[in-house]
């Protein structure tokens, strides 16, 4: 058990930005191109305070900054 907890941490810290679209592609959670890259960042720094989905806390506690503003120039409106 605590191996499989040591293993599903891992995972989290090894996600990198760049993998969005994992679910966020119009499958389990909604596409990001609807959004400003503004509004994904302000989204980003609320996950990151604690509030909201809590997968999305933990990605977003695994991501710097610069990811997060990398991640919403990529999947933001165009
Ligand atoms: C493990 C699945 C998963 C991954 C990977 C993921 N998300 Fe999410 N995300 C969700 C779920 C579930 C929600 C809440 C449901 C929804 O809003 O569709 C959500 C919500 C959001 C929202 C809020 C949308 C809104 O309008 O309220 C933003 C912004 C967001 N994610 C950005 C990202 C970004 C940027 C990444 C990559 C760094 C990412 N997500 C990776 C599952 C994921």
């Amino acid at each position: 058990m605590k191996k499989l907890l040591a293993l599903a941490a891992l995972g989290v810290m090894a996600f990198a930005y760049q993998d969005c679209a994992m679910c966020h592609n119009g499958g389990m959670a909604k596409k990001l191109d609807t959004l400003t890259p503004a509004q994904i960042e302000a989204k980003m720094k609320e996950f990151k305070a604690g509030k909201g989905n809590p997968m999305m806390v933990n990605i977003a506690k695994s991501l710097s900054d610069k990811d997060i503003a990398d991640a919403a120039k990529k999947y933001g409106k165009k």
